[in-house]
């Protein structure tokens, strides 16, 4: 799947197969997110990537609408050094996760994190150090089913010079 493909084609997915991802998967789609862009090259990003069954449960009960982490096999924690640009790179290395799970035949959602009331009680689970932001909650697995969202058509958002 090319880069286009894998942009125009991903959605967010909240009903997952249990089947298992194995590990180098897992590791092709985090390099990913640690190759994506991050202001002054910063890279102020950890991922935490969590299999185990219970503590899946704990963050889909800890987090407001995320059940459906309980159910995905894999669940990543995109954590930030809380610098002045902390949000913006973590959220371009979370769409990196999004995109390269879609690649793989893979599915995943993004989950809020970031300001949440529940971000410090996630950090604090995990053993991520203090100073460090929860940017968003990552399921991933294969899909059981393919939302198909309504978007706005590109001649409503597309302003070319001037709104
Ligand atoms: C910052 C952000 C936070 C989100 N938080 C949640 C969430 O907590 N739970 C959830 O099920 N989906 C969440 N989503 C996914 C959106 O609901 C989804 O992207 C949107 O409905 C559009 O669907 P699509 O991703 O299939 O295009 C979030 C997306 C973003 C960008």
């Amino acid at each position: 799947m090319d880069a286009i493909q894998a942009l125009k084609t991903r959605r967010s997915v909240r009903d997952f197969k249990t089947t298992p991802i194995p590990k180098n998967v897992i590791e092709d789609i985090i390099d990913c997110a640690r190759l994506a862009p991050s202001a002054m090259n910063q890279q102020v990003w950890h991922f935490v990537v969590v299999t185990d069954a219970e503590m899946r449960r704990r963050l889909a009960h800890t987090c407001e609408h995320g059940a459906h982490v309980g159910v995905a096999p894999v669940c990543v924690l995109v954590f930030c050094k809380d610098t002045n640009y902390y949000l913006e790179d973590g959220c371009a290395a979370t769409e990196n996760i999004l995109i390269a799970t879609h690649a793989k035949g893979l599915a995943s959602c993004w989950v809020a994190g970031e300001g949440k009331p529940y971000a410090n009680q996630i950090r604090e689970m995990v053993g991520v150090p203090a100073g460090n932001k929860l940017v968003s909650i990552v399921p991933i697995g294969y899909a059981a089913l393919v939302p198909t969202p309504d978007k706005t058509p590109l001649s409503q958002v597309l302003h070319w010079e001037r709104y």
